[in-house]
């Protein structure tokens, strides 16, 4: 059985510990709403600061990127929105789709709101518990009812559970793949039929966040989905390996037809500064770099596990740049001592359990948690 609920519910009947919610998972995604309110004073610029909580890139923009962002401030006086059809173009080519089939955002966050205000308002959404964090949170702010279906016991999409708690008001699917807090996949060809079963009652709306960074061979895009006409959104990043999410660039890719009525109810005309598109159109070309980062990603990935194995902590293999692990300790005691050390991670219970969610940094960071994580747990 899902767990059915909108805020008011959440906070009368205590069901999101069920799924941790409530109780100090305060966000699995990259939103930081402590910075937000000033609570954490953690300046990204502060270098002595090791910052493992949002799942952003170490290795930051490709030098093109930058390079390309800094030219872009010359033309900046002007407004950009003719400059989003490249970028498109670039996405549309390299997908075998049009210009017609994508929307940019400023960042994929701009998307997936606008479909729970477009969808979700419509009758009610259903996604997977524990997910996204930010999901939760962006449903619960446009009052859209919301049902959580809870992970399988490998803490992956549990589809059929999913499919059974579909009605007739369901009007809003989100599938995060891979999956945003446990870093798991569900494999392509169960996706896929999912998708073409759902859809046509719902829309389907699938999160590739971390696309870049899967290994997994099970592992594949619902892009081809959008071709074939079945009514899903594909929403992509470039927060994650391209390292750019401080420029807040995004896109989703539906048929025409959703992107139409998206695009009716996005708030501006142009929501990407000019320097960000250039940035985007600079990395998405730039093969060399997402494949040395993809690369680094996996290095620091198998260190890590290597030693939380060693230690005999129990975690989740992750086909993202974040792990998750347990540990036997409170998760927000623990996430504090961490950060008296200068090390930012996400803790949270979850399944009567204590977790740990790490992001992948550079190798000497990974360093730098594991010292302290062995005199912290
Ligand atoms: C699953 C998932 N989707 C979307 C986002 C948001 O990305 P963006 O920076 O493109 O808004 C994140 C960020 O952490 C994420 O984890």
């Amino acid at each position: 059985m899902g767990i059915e609920m909108d805020r008011r519910q959440w906070l009368k009947t205590g069901a999101l510990a069920a799924g941790g919610l409530l109780t100090g998972f305060s966000g699995s995604g990259c939103r930081d709403t402590s910075e937000a309110q000033g609570m954490l004073g953690h300046l990204p610029s502060d270098r002595s600061v090791v910052r493992l909580k949002s799942n952003e890139s170490p290795y930051g923009l490709s030098p093109s990127a930058q390079e390309a962002a800094k030219n872009a401030l010359a033309l900046s006086h002007l407004y950009p929105h003719s400059h989003y059809a490249e970028l498109k173009s670039m996405i549309a080519e390299r997908e075998g789709l049009t210009p017609e089939h994508i929307i940019l955002g400023a960042g994929s966050t701009e998307i997936l709101v606008m479909l729970i205000q477009l969808y979700g308002l419509q009758g009610e959404a259903l996604a997977a518990d524990p997910t996204y964090f930010d999901f939760v949170d962006y449903a619960e702010k446009a009052n859209c009812f919301l049902r959580l279906v809870p992970l399988d016991g490998n803490f992956v999409h549990d589809l059929p559970a999913m499919e059974k708690e579909i009605n007739p008001r369901t009007s809003l699917v989100y599938i995060c793949n891979p999956t945003n807090p446990t870093g798991t996949i569900v494999a392509q060809d169960r996706l896929r039929s999912f998708c073409e079963r759902v859809a046509p009652k719902a829309l389907v709306m699938v999160d590739e966040a971390y696309h870049e960074y899967v290994e997994a061979e099970l592992y594949g895009t619902m892009l081809p989905l959008v071709k074939q006409g079945v009514n899903i959104v594909v929403t992509r990043t470039f927060s994650k390996i391209f390292g750019m999410a401080g420029l807040r660039v995004g896109y989703g890719v539906a048929a025409p037809e959703t992107i139409r009525h998206l695009r009716r109810i996005q708030r501006n005309f142009a929501t990407l500064a000019f320097p960000s598109l250039q940035a985007a159109v600079a990395s998405y070309t730039d093969l060399e770099f997402q494949a040395d980062v993809f690369r680094k990603n996996i290095e620091a990935k198998r260190y890590l596990c290597r030693e939380l194995e060693r230690k005999g902590l129990f975690y989740i293999p992750s086909q993202t740049n974040f792990i998750l692990f347990q540990i036997d300790q409170d998760a927000r005691d623990t996430v504090k001592a961490f950060e008296a050390q200068g090390v930012l991670l996400r803790g949270f219970p979850f399944r009567d359990k204590n977790w740990i969610r790490v992001s992948i940094g550079t190798q000497t960071e990974m360093e730098r948690f594991v010292s302290v994580l062995n005199h912290v747990v």
